[in-house]
C-alpha cells in the first residue's frame, strides 16, 4: 500500500504538489550528495554571491541578507572543519545546504533561493570549482616542464638513437626527445589557460532556464564571483556543459602525453633497452621474483589515461541527445571530471618526482644510436651535396646497406674502395660524416637535433616558463 502523507516533507524542498513519499530505489538512485558534496564551498560561495546582490538590490531586506550570510558563513567553518551532516536523503550538496541554513537560522534562509534554480547554481558552482582544480593542474603541469627542461639540460651532449616505427631512424641528442615532451607539456599549459579562460562566464541569474522577473544584477555575482563575464542566453546557461567537455578534453590529452612517455620509459627501463633505472622511490617490486623492479608508476598512468578518456566519451555521449535547457542526465557529469581532475593532479604530480630521479646510461644510449645504420640518410646527404639527386643518392646508400648486412659490416666501416665500386663520388672524407657526433650536430635546422638548436629550445622553454609564473 502506498504511504499517504500528512504533512509536507520537511527534506523534500519540492514537496508540494506531491502526495505519496518517494520511492527509497528513487531516492537512493536520484541522489548525488555523496560526489557533489565536493563542491560545497563553491555552493556556499556562489549563495553568498547571490545573497549579496539580492540585498544591494533592495530583493532581501538588509538583515535578511546578514541573517542569510552569516549562517552560511557557520555553513563554511562547518564544512571545513569537517563537522557538516551530509544527508543523501536531501539529494544533493544544493538541498543539504539550504537545508541546514534554514534548520539554523529558521524560515527566511528559505528567501535565499529567490531568483535562482539549481539549475544556474549547479553550473555555476560546476565552474568555480573547475577553476580552482584547474589553477593546481596548472601548476603542476609547469613543475613537470621545469623538470623536463632541468633533465635535459643535464643530459645535453647524450645522444640516443631516434625512432620512427620503433625502428632505429637517426641518432637524437636525448635532450631533444626529451624537449618534445615539452613542448607537449606546454601545449596542454595553453590548452588549459583556453579551456579557463571559455569556462569563465557566470551562468548564475539565468535561473531555471528563462531568466527571472526579479530585479536582478548579474554582473554584480559574475563580479563578486570572479567570472569575466555572463553567460547571456540564459537557456544555453543552463543546458552547456561544453566546459566540462573541454575541461575533459585537456584532461585527456594530458593524460596520452603522459601515456606516451610513460611507454617510453617502461622501454627504456627494460633489459632490452637499458637506457635508464628509474628510481627507487617510483618502482615497487615482485612478491615472487626477487630481482624485479617493475614501472608500476609508469604502468598505472599509463592505464589510467583510459579512464579519462572513458569519462571525455561517457559525457560526450550523455549530451549527445539532450533536448535544451537541463535534463538530470546532466548531473551524471561530476563524477567523471572530479576523477579527471584527481587523476591527472596526482600522475603529473608522480611524474616531476620521477623524472628528476632518473639515472641517464649515456653509454648504452650511445651504443645502441650506433647500430642499425642510423647514419644512412648522412651518406644519402654526403652524396647529395656532390650533386647526385637526393632520390639516386637514396638508391645507392640502400645498396650500399645490403652490402653491408649480407657481410656484416657498418656503413663506417665498409673499406672505402667497396664503397667507390657502388659509387664513384665517395671519397675519403665521408668517414667525417659518418660518425655519430657529425650526424647529430650536421641537424642545425631550426629546431633541430643540434647542440646549438636544442640549447636555443632550453633556453626558449626556460624564459617562457618564467614568463608564465610571473603572471
Ligand atoms: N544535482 C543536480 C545536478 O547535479 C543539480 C541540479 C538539479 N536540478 C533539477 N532541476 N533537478 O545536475
Amino acid at each position: 500500500m502506498k504511504k499517504q502523507r500528512s504533512t509536507s516533507d520537511p527534506k523534500r524542498m519540492w514537496g508540494g504538489r506531491f502526495s505519496e513519499e518517494t520511492d527509497r530505489l528513487v531516492q537512493l538512485f536520484g541522489a548525488s550528495t555523496d560526489i557533489d558534496r565536493r563542491m560545497a564551498l563553491e555552493d556556499i560561495e556562489g549563495s553568498v554571491a547571490h545573497a549579496s546582490m539580492l540585498t544591494a538590490q533592495g530583493i532581501l531586506s538588509e538583515q535578511e541578507g546578514k541573517t542569510i550570510c552569516a549562517g552560511l558563513e557557520e555553513i563554511r567553518k562547518a564544512v571545513l572543519a569537517g563537522e557538516f551532516h551530509w544527508d543523501p536523503a536531501l539529494e544533493d550538496v544544493h538541498m543539504n545546504i539550504e537545508h541546514e541554513l534554514t534548520r539554523r537560522i529558521g524560515p527566511v534562509g528559505g528567501k535565499l533561493h529567490t531568483a535562482r534554480s539549481r539549475n544556474d547554481q549547479v553550473a555555476t558552482d560546476l565552474r568555480l570549482w573547475l577553476r580552482r582544480a584547474g589553477n593546481e593542474i596548472g601548476i603542476e603541469l609547469q613543475t613537470v616542464r621545469a623538470v623536463l627542461i632541468d633533465l635535459a639540460e643535464a643530459h645535453l651532449e647524450v645522444i640516443m638513437p631516434g625512432y620512427t616505427h620503433l625502428q632505429v631512424a637517426q641518432p637524437v641528442r636525448f635532450s631533444q626527445h626529451l624537449m618534445a615532451y615539452y613542448a607537449m607539456f606546454s601545449r596542454d599549459s595553453e590548452r588549459l589557460s583556453q579551456t579557463l579562460e571559455r569556462m569563465n562566464d557566470s551562468p548564475l541569474g539565468a535561473c531555471a532556464l528563462a531568466g527571472t522577473g526579479f530585479d536582478i544584477d548579474r554582473v554584480a555575482t559574475a563580479n563578486q564571483l570572479g567570472f569575466r563575464g555572463v553567460a547571456l542566453n540564459s537557456m544555453d546557461a543552463v543546458s552547456d556543459r561544453d566546459f566540462v567537455l573541454d575541461f575533459l578534453s585537456f584532461s585527456s590529452i594530458v593524460m596520452v602525453h603522459l601515456s606516451r612517455l610513460s611507454e617510453e620509459l617502461i622501454l627504456w627501463s627494460s633489459q632490452e633497452f637499458g637506457f635508464i633505472t628509474l628510481p627507487d622511490s617510483h618502482t615497487t617490486g615482485s612478491s615472487i621474483m626477487p630481482q624485479k623492479k617493475n614501472p608500476d608508476m609508469c604502468e598505472l598512468i599509463r592505464g589510467k589515461t583510459g579512464r579519462v578518456c572513458g569519462s571525455l566519451m561517457a559525457l560526450l555521449m550523455t549530451m549527445k541527445g539532450l533536448p535544451l535547457t537541463y535534463n538530470k542526465d546532466m548531473q551524471e557529469d561530476k563524477e567523471g571530471v572530479f576523477d579527471a581532475a584527481d587523476t591527472l593532479r596526482m600522475s603529473l604530480r608522480i611524474y616531476s618526482g620521477m623524472l628528476s630521479g632518473i639515472q641517464v646510461h649515456a653509454e648504452c644510449m650511445r651504443a645502441a644510436a650506433a647500430v642499425g645504420f642510423s647514419n644512412a640518410t648522412d651518406l644519402a646527404d654526403y652524396l647529395t651535396r656532390k650533386g647526385l639527386p637526393f632520390r639516386e643518392a637514396h638508391e645507392v646508400v640502400g645498396h650500399l646497406v645490403a652490402l653491408c648486412l649480407r657481410k656484416g659490416f657498418s656503413l663506417e666501416s665498409l673499406p672505402l674502395e667497396t664503397m667507390q665500386q657502388v659509387s664513384p663520388l665517395i671519397e675519403a672524407d665521408v668517414l667525417e660524416c659518418l660518425k655519430l657526433d657529425a650526424v647529430v650536430n650536421a641537424r642545425n635546422s631550426l629546431g633541430g637535433t643540434a647542440a646549438t638548436e636544442v640549447e636555443r629550445q632550453i633556453r626558449l622553454a626556460r624564459e617562457q616558463l618564467q614568463r608564465e609564473v610571473a603572471e
